[in-house]
């Protein structure tokens, strides 16, 4: 089999000897591959950023909820968040206790909170409105807060969640709203949380919004934890550029203000971070199918089973993901040539890569698309009434496992109701 452009899956050493067509054979194409060494790594790289004696990591299952993977996240030592009782359904399946869940919620009903209530499941309200629903539903409880710091970050205006221009967070002047419905249901604040958007690569956005929620921080007595919030950026252009997030600078200047802010407001205080992407993504590999290879005018087309029902991001956010290529057979790639791969879903937005310079590319050829594990198959669909792809596991002694099955067709008419 010949690899091209695979310097990355190279040096990471993702498939650990496995051949990706046999994979495919296996379990069939398109098809989520994870690696579990690199998964593991990715989870040790977090669980280390800070030296700080209470500093715990909550891994935001919103990126990838596979119950394999978050076993495997449990089992590094990690907590989670999680966005909806969906979540917290899974991750209890998958062993976390009710204290290591953090439900940061957005907008929910009364009975999504009584979900969490009677589970003992501690919530983070974000807005006065749901602070006012929590307080009637559970008197006398323990609860958090999402602050909006007005700072964002992220790779796209539709991931940036703090500032001006988002639905998230109790903004600074809303504070006194917020301490006379604690005050009138007797809550307790227990924490402080912020997310201000997804994917950075430079620290200093993510450190100015730490600085503005530790000065909201002390308007409130007794606060037990402060959580930072996720964020943290994956190079998705490995091929090309050498661009990752300096990790340990910014663990070290995170370290210094948590010691700080600890040694004057209270020694015993929890830091935490909520990080979705970082662990995931590099461990997740796309494996798909060239199907048809054309031209149209000038443009060179290559029709893959990757639509975006299987993979959603470039489409959703004109997001960029490297591309290896795979081939059986000894026909060799005399070019590299710009082409534009697409997926087998009837829009014309349906595209993998636009103009993307890649070795020549020949019916039956597999691609993969990297740093798919976060925001990858979660964020997957059933459009064209297309099946969503299988997940399988790479394990560290190098054993393949099925760790979720591929859609049956069946499953497409299993919710109707028919009307004859
Ligand atoms: N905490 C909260 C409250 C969040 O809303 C998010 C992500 C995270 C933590 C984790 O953020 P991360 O570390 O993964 O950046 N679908 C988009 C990303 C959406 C992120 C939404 N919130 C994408 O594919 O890029």
């Amino acid at each position: 089999m010949q690899m091209l452009n695979a310097s990355v899956t190279d040096k990471a050493n993702f498939y650990q000897g496995l051949n990706p067509y046999d994979l495919i054979e296996t379990y069939g194409s398109p098809l989520y591959v994870y690696n579990e060494r690199i998964l593991k790594e990715k989870c040790n790289q977090l669980k280390n950023l800070s030296t700080y004696k209470n500093f715990s990591v909550h891994f935001s299952a919103k990126a990838n909820s596979n119950l394999a993977l978050l076993q495997i996240i449990r089992g590094q030592g990690l907590c989670v968040d999680a966005m909806s009782p969906g979540e917290i359904y899974i991750e209890q399946k998958a062993g976390f206790t009710n204290d290591q869940i953090f439900f940061v919620c957005n907008n929910i009903s009364a009975e999504e909170m009584q979900y969490a209530i009677d589970r003992d499941i501690l919530l983070c309200v974000d807005s006065t409105a749901q602070l006012e629903q929590y307080g009637s539903l559970n008197p006398g409880g323990a609860v958090s807060i999402r602050i909006n710091p007005g700072v964002g970050a992220g790779h796209h205006e539709k991931v940036v969640t703090a500032g001006k221009n988002t639905k998230f967070g109790i903004l600074p002047e809303q504070i006194p709203s917020c301490k006379e419905i604690l005050a009138k249901h007797q809550l307790r604040l227990v924490g402080i949380n912020q997310h201000i958007g997804s994917l950075f690569m430079e620290p200093e956005a993510y450190l100015a919004g730490v600085n503005v929620l530790f000065d909201i921080a002390r308007h409130f007595d007794n606060l037990e934890f402060i959580d930072c919030g996720g964020g943290f950026g994956i190079n998705y252009q490995k091929q090309t550029t050498d661009n990752t997030l300096d990790l340990a600078a910014l663990g070290d200047e995170l370290t210094k203000m948590f010691e700080q802010f600890a040694a004057t407001y209270n020694p015993k205080i929890k830091f935490k971070i909520e990080p979705g992407r970082f662990p995931v993504a590099e461990c997740g590999v796309l494996l798909g199918t060239v199907h048809a290879v054309k031209y149209n005018a000038d443009k060179k087309y290559i029709g893959t089973d990757i639509g975006f029902n299987a993979l959603v991001r470039p489409v959703m956010y004109d997001a960029h993901h490297d591309i290896e290529v795979y081939r059986k057979g000894d026909q060799r790639s005399e070019k590299t040539e710009a082409v534009t791969v697409v997926g087998n879903i009837c829009e014309s937005g349906d595209i993998l890569a636009k103009d993307r310079m890649l070795p020549e590319i020949f019916e039956g050829d597999m691609v993969g698309v990297l740093d798919a594990g976060a925001y990858g198959h979660v964020m997957s669909s059933n459009y064209n009434n297309r099946l969503r792809p299988a997940e399988v596991l790479i394990r560290e002694n190098g054993e393949c496992v099925l760790i979720r099955k591929r859609d049956t067709i069946e499953q497409l008419a299993e919710n109707f109701i028919s009307i004859e």
